[in-house]
């Protein structure tokens, strides 16, 4: 990669990761000591941190966590988009403590009318009119692609290569030789060829987007309005309008997936941007922390429901599950929806991924560094090329393992924690101008090391 030099990021890295250790042992003797958790960590992505071993954090707030060494960070991970409200908002912790401690049941499958004043805020935010609500945007995304095949009469989607929409089997997809669909590296057990359930585009590529659909099988395309999973990748002026239309033509669906999109605005990029979904899927931030999620469906597609008795959607025709739509976390959404991820508060964390990207952009100049930084709302990503890629694969094929794992370090090791996916930072609304700042200085000095 141009402007690294290599031996110097390699003996950097080594003073890094022994820097880490010595910083966090107790994180280290909990970890060693997990002989009962596969992989020693309680979900296995948690071992995607850099440093051999995650940190375990005995406290967190806000954009706060505090490790059980007694180490303080300024958290931009904040779980990956689960805690973009901040850790614990007191308006979602309030809520929560009411409907535990006051009301009572957390899970009884009966509604409350939390669940009402939800869908209407996102019918508000995202102007789709009918909603229902699950634990994690992965069930809305698998749940939404039943409906669409369902509605459509089609036994395939179309997903962009390097998309990610949670651990969903037809989308874990990239572009293979020819243009064929092939499966992500990695893929566990598929259970039949993802070329079966699958065509896939490349991003911003309208060709590619009109050769997968073009094939009339087609239920529903399913995309994140810019991919955030492998690194931001915006789309170009007018690419949605003309998917949009390639869809009507093609009698295709359009589901758009603002789980991490919703950075964009209160309404995610289907406001700010003016999209038209058919289907809607948003989940992880929205309940503040607790599981939630939710699919939202126009009116015509729920019509088009109603043409097929036959489909069970009360019981196990495969769309649903026990705790969804429990008490405690329409509880958790209803308040953090209201209370916590406000117009006033997407401004001011707007303005701090502004300043974030801004900061980032000057060091990069001023080092000659020939990357790129990209901005969703209040989400900033920087990459490692310049100019920035415009699909998927572009994307991957920018990633270098060794500068990220530098880059994770040298900023954790100063109490700074990025996404450990890729190099994501998101605001909530604790964030501060001068927490960014903290990041702009650190970034200077973890490049000047290596370039
Ligand atoms: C766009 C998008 N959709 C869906 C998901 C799945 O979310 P969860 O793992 O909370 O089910 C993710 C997770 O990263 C995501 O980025």
């Amino acid at each position: 990669m141009a402007g690294i030099n290599r031996p110097a990021l390699e003996a950097a890295l080594d003073s890094e990761r022994e820097f880490y250790r010595s910083r966090t042992p107790r994180s280290k003797e909990l970890f060693d000591a997990a002989d009962h958790l596969l992989g020693r960590v309680p979900m296995t992505w948690m071992n995607k941190w850099a440093g051999g071993h995650p940190i375990h954090f005995a406290q967190a707030k806000g954009n706060r966590i505090i490790d059980v060494d007694g180490n303080e960070y300024i958290d931009f991970a904040l779980g990956d988009t689960g805690a973009m409200a901040g850790h614990s908002p007191n308006a979602t912790v309030r809520a929560v403590r009411n409907r535990i401690e006051g009301a009572g049941g957390i899970t009884t499958m009966l509604p409350t009318d939390d669940a009402e004043w939800v869908a209407a805020d996102l019918t508000r935010r995202f102007g789709l009119p009918l909603w229902s609500l699950s634990l994690t945007a992965t069930d809305a995304n698998r749940w939404a692609l039943r409906i669409a095949r369902l509605v459509t009469g089609r036994d395939k989607i179309c997903a962009f290569s390097y998309c990610y929409h949670g651990a969903v089997d037809e989308t874990l997809v990239r572009t293979g030789p020819g243009g064929s669909t092939i499966e992500r590296e990695g893929n566990v057990g598929p259970a039949v060829p993802v070329a079966q359930t699958t065509r896939v585009a490349e991003f911003n590529d309208l060709e590619s987007v009109e050769g997968a659909l073009a094939h009339g099988d087609v239920a529903v395309l399913i995309a994140e309005p810019a991919l955030t999973n492998i690194g931001i990748v915006l789309p170009e002026e007018g690419f949605w309008d003309s998917v949009r239309e390639l869809c009507d033509k093609y009698g295709t669906l359009l589901l758009i997936d603002e789980t991490h999109t919703i950075s964009a605005g209160p309404g995610g990029c289907t406001a700010a941007w003016g999209l038209r979904p058919d289907i809607l899927v948003i989940g992880k931030s929205i309940g503040g922390g607790v599981p939630s999620g939710a699919y939202g469906l126009t009116q015509e597609v729920a019509d088009r429901m109603s043409d097929h008795p036959e489909a069970d959607l009360i019981d196990v025709g495969g769309v649903g599950g026990t705790l969804a739509g429990n008490a405690l976390s329409t509880a958790a959404m209803r308040a953090t929806l209201d209370e916590v991820l406000t117009e006033f508060a997407f401004d001011h964390m707007i303005d701090l991924a502004t300043r974030f990207r801004e900061g980032v952009e000057k060091v990069l100049a001023d080092a000659e560094v020939p990357w790129s930084i990209a901005q969703l709302g209040a989400r900033a990503e920087y990459r490692f090329v310049d100019p920035p890629p415009r699909t998927g694969s572009e994307s991957a094929a920018a990633h270098d393992d060794d500068v990220e794992e530098y880059l994770h370090l040298f900023m954790a090791n100063r109490g700074v924690l990025l996404t450990p996916f890729h190099n994501m930072a998101l605001m909530c609304p604790t964030t501060s101008a001068s927490d960014v700042d903290r990041h702009t200085e650190l970034f200077a000095e973890a490049l000047q090391a290596i370039s």
